[in-house]
């Protein structure tokens, strides 16, 4: 099991001349889309996590992260179904706002559940609003590339920032025969298509899921905006990870592109361990732990 260690802190992606000390952040003040836009030009990665709650959004904010993603991964991880599928616009609406109130400098992404916008452009601004009035966030995000580019230029032409999502997009799963490798030979072409799509809708940034790197590396090269890669290699303009992969919060296999940077599982373990064992000894609680 890899040791709970913390990272040393690096340099992060949306600005250049700044470092990221932990509990001293500095650079923008808040993370906007600009600075997404910035970070690209100077080829600066950006770096972003999901959060589902305001404890880990408010360590990640401080830590220097650039952006958090309440993702509908939130179906999995925090609800405990056994794919993004069943979320909803009402479960996600207030894990997200708990994150949006919970940071000072990171961009904040509201994930799009499946169902919440793919019967037309009104249903994707009805929902986008939702999410930015009711939840605060910063930007939406949406699955698909040319089938969604009606609904990504409806919510952009509205004032709202949207970030794309192509590739392996897990509210199709069952459309894709499981989680699948996408852009693999011929479908390089489609891949490509389905990112210039939603570049030319206006999105400001496109996450690309479990794509070969050699794919990813094309689509960072053809595109102005930036690439977010989740398992596309290192040629990408940022990383996203899941937060209860990278830290090991997770139980069984993680997906092979995920670097495990903790190991809170086996922490949390030991703790309620050791408390159990404590109690039932009479060893907790102490004389120090009780009131005169
Ligand atoms: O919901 C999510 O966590 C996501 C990322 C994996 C891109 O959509």
């Amino acid at each position: 099991m890899p040791k709970l260690t913390a990272p040393e802190p690096e340099p992060t992606g949306v600005d250049a001349a700044v470092q990221h000390p932990y509990g001293a952040v500095s650079g923008p003040k808040r993370v906007r889309t600009r600075h997404f836009q910035n970070a690209k030009a100077q080829g600066i990665p950006i770096t972003g996590l999901t959060s589902y709650d305001m404890l880990t959004a408010q360590i990640f904010d401080a830590a220097g992260i650039d952006f958090l993603l309440v993702g509908d991964s939130a179906g999995n991880n925090v609800f405990g179904y056994e794919t993004t599928l069943p979320v909803t616009v009402d479960e996600l609406i207030p894990l997200t706002r708990a994150v949006s109130r919970a940071v000072t400098r990171a961009f904040v992404v509201a994930d799009m559940p499946f169902g919440s916008y793919e019967s037309g452009a009104d249903q994707a601004l009805s929902t986008a609003v939702r999410f930015m009035k009711e939840a605060q966030a910063h930007a939406v995000k949406l699955e698909g590339g040319q089938r969604s580019h009606k609904q990504i230029r409806r919510i952009v032409s509205a004032g709202i920032p949207v970030m794309g999502h192509v590739g392996f997009t897990p509210q199709s799963e069952h459309g894709l025969g499981g989680h699948i490798i996408q852009g693999r030979g011929d479908a390089a072409e489609t891949l490509i298509a389905d990112a210039l799509a939603v570049q030319d809708a206006g999105a400001f940034a496109v996450v690309l899921e479990m794509v070969p790197a050699s794919v990813a590396a094309l689509v960072t090269e053809r595109l102005s905006i930036p690439t977010i890669g989740v398992g596309a290699g290192p040629s990408v303009d940022g990383q996203l990870l899941v937060w209860t992969d990278f830290a090991g919060m997770t139980s069984g296999r993680v997906p092979k592109f995920v670097r495990q940077y903790a190991d809170v599982r086996s922490v949390l373990t030991d703790a309620v361990q050791r408390f159990t064992a404590d109690v039932a000894s009479g060893a907790y609680p102490a004389t120090e732990h009780s009131y005169e």
